[in-house]
């Protein structure tokens, strides 16, 4: 009996260490890739700032490799409020804020600085800002890289060498634009089929960042990789609204302040990889190739029909304005 008193009164202690005297909310933050891609890194340093920041007021509960679905599903989970949390790519973005669309326009960064620069500012803030108007809330533009293309029927060099190709583009109309007018065959599909897809043949190619294509082992299932830079890939870190509303002042700032952090471990991953990841992919046994800067401009040529569409979407003085931006 003692012995039993003694052992409660133990284990009443361990419970009152352990656990916040106060009810903690869950966050559940789904994003496509795995725990140690640039995604997970950034969810990572997400949680451990929102932590400190907040004095453990939430748990975060993390669902890497599409474990809530693909992107569109788990962006509308945070419209109707089932997710509270998520990283994704740009990839459906422009299904629910058509502005983000502009991003995806390819040859539009000169490089990283650039892209990042015009998201940080004006540009990417005001966009930032519509998520709001969706039921959705942006907290900060984070990113993946510049976009490269992987294949297994051969190497590419020119537009010819696109022809016909069957390539996965993601659920993007400015993506899809600039395939088609390239004269390859883009199949629009969502990224938790991809990987089988390519293993099955059903498509030859896809593209991707180096951060993806490195943390995917993409080269398990693709021989050729063109360094080909043909466009930046933004991601962007997003609450539900529903749950936004429902924090107070000092919550909203740990979450800000969480979010800011997170993008530099994320641009910080981006940074690393850019750097390793074309050495890394050819130990994996990839051929790689990297576009000439006259092969580039073969390729810019080719999707001048595609620019012409997107200067009337998206106003031709927008995209000077983002060009031009320094
Ligand atoms: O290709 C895509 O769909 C995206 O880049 C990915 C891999 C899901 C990361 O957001």
């Amino acid at each position: 009996m003692t012995f039993n008193i003694r052992g409660l009164a133990v284990a009443g202690a361990v419970v009152a260490i352990g656990c916040p005297a106060f009810a903690q909310t869950e966050i559940k933050i789904g994003y496509a890739l795995a725990p140690d891609s640039h995604y997970g890194v950034a969810a990572k340093k997400f949680e451990e700032v929102l932590l400190a920041e907040s004095g453990d007021q939430f748990t975060v509960t993390h669902f890497p490799s599409s474990g809530l679905g693909g992107e569109r599903e788990v962006i509308e989970g945070l419209q109707i409020g089932t997710i509270e949390a998520t990283i994704v790519s740009s990839g459906t973005l422009a299904n629910f804020v058509p502005d983000t669309g502009v991003f995806d326009i390819p040859f539009l960064f000169s490089g990283l600085d650039h892209a990042r620069s015009v998201l940080d500012g004006p540009i990417g803030q005001e966009i930032l800002a519509e998520f709001d108007n969706v039921g959705l809330h942006g907290l900060a533009w984070g990113e993946q890289g510049f976009r490269h293309i992987t294949n297994n029927r051969n190497p590419i060099h020119t537009p010819a060498d696109v022809a016909g190709l069957k390539i996965r583009t993601m659920e993007n109309p400015v993506h899809l634009a600039a395939f088609d007018a390239m004269g390859a065959a883009p199949t629009p599909m969502a990224w938790p089929e991809v990987v089988s897809s390519l293993q099955q043949g059903v498509i030859d190619g896809q593209e991707n960042p180096l951060s993806v294509i490195v943390s995917v082992k993409l080269n398990e299932v693709q021989k050729y990789l063109t360094i080909s830079g043909h466009v930046y890939s933004p991601a962007v870190l997003l609450v539900s609204k529903p749950f936004w509303e429902g924090l107070d002042d000092s919550q909203k700032a740990a979450m800000e302040k969480a979010a800011t952090e997170a993008v530099v471990a994320m641009r910080g991953y981006v940074d690393d990889v850019e750097t390793s990841g074309v050495e890394t992919l050819k130990e994996r046994g990839m051929e790689v190739n990297a576009l000439s800067s006259e092969e580039k401009a073969a390729f810019q040529t080719s999707i001048k029909s595609a620019y012409e569409g997107y200067y009337e979407t998206y106003g031709q003085e927008l995209v000077d304005s983002i060009v031009s931006f320094k």
